[in-house]
């Protein structure tokens, strides 16, 4: 279902991106000259401790930053730069091209309606499906691939009958209708338990190995980013201060920021 980038462009290209959040008494800068690209089928994991600017940097993807605030840099999505582009173009991206997932998945799904419909209406809206029984074959599918063990009824709930699990995965669900070419996840496993944190992870491995989706991921958890592998950009005050294959950049940091981080992890551990 997804489409491949165009030639010799990442699927995501974050470059030099700084935002600030002007406030009452003074600005906040958010993130502080970002740079990073994610190709086909690769995962990115952010990783840093709270305020670090993590979701200012997803949300500034999905051209979502908040109303004040001040963005400068450059984010593209193939050839497009989603910064300068008009909301027509945003609002044919978003949900098509990238999809999200986010920490809490009750802000994606709508309370009022069983989750079939609401399914069906993505890929109507994104004309992936042309009419209602069209769309509503493609259903079970798309819930089976988020790892639904029994989508038929999933398809038939609405979102207060599920679990939180299960409400994650349709919410994923949602997120990859339309076989988005990039995936971003905001601590899309924290509200989990670790086999169902494990279960979603592995699930966007999956996505990546079959279908080349691209991965942001935004997480503070080591554990996770490990699980995931791919590469870590380790986040401080707004700044990536280390970079690298999340294997290499666990187990032998090359900065002392990240050298902390994972020591405060074990010790959490003991
Ligand atoms: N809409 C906003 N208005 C003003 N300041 C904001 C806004 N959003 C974020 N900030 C500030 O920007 C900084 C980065 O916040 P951000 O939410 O990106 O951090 P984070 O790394 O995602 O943290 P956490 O792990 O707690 O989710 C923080 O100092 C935060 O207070
Ligand atoms: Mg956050």
């Amino acid at each position: 279902m997804s489409r491949l980038p165009q030639s010799g462009h990442p699927v995501l290209s974050v470059e030099n991106l700084t935002v600030d959040h002007p406030g009452r008494d003074r600005t906040v800068r958010a993130v502080d000259g970002v740079s990073f690209t994610v190709g086909a089928g690769e995962a990115l994991v952010l990783l840093g401790e709270s305020g670090s600017g993590k979701t200012t940097v997803a949300r500034t993807v999905l051209a979502l930053p908040g109303r004040a605030a001040r963005v400068t840099g450059s984010v593209r999505l193939g050839g497009t730069d989603l910064l300068t582009a008009g909301e027509r173009t945003l609002s044919r991206i978003r949900g098509r091209r990238v999809g999200y997932v986010a920490q809490d998945p009750t802000g994606a799904l709508d309370p009022l309606r069983r989750i079939g419909p609401q399914l069906t209406e993505v890929l109507r809206r994104h004309r992936i499906a042309d009419g209602r029984r069209a769309a509503r074959a493609l259903v079970p599918g798309l819930l089976a691939a988020a790892g639904v063990s029994d989508p038929e009824r999933i398809a038939r709930s609405h979102p207060h009958e599920l679990s939180g699990g299960q409400r994650q995965r349709a919410a994923i669900a949602l997120a990859l209708a339309c076989g988005p070419e990039l995936l971003v996840a905001d601590e899309p496993t924290t509200a989990l338990d670790v086999l169902v944190q494990a279960q979603v992870l592995d699930l966007f491995g999956r996505l990546r190995a079959e279908r080349g989706t691209a991965l942001l991921l935004v997480t503070h958890d080591l554990e996770a980013a490990r699980r995931v592998g791919g590469r870590v950009a380790v986040m401080r005050d707004g700044r990536v201060v280390e970079t690298g294959p999340a294997e290499r950049v666990l187990s032998r940091p090359g900065h002392s920021f990240t050298a902390e981080l994972v020591a405060t992890r074990q010790e959490a551990h003991r």
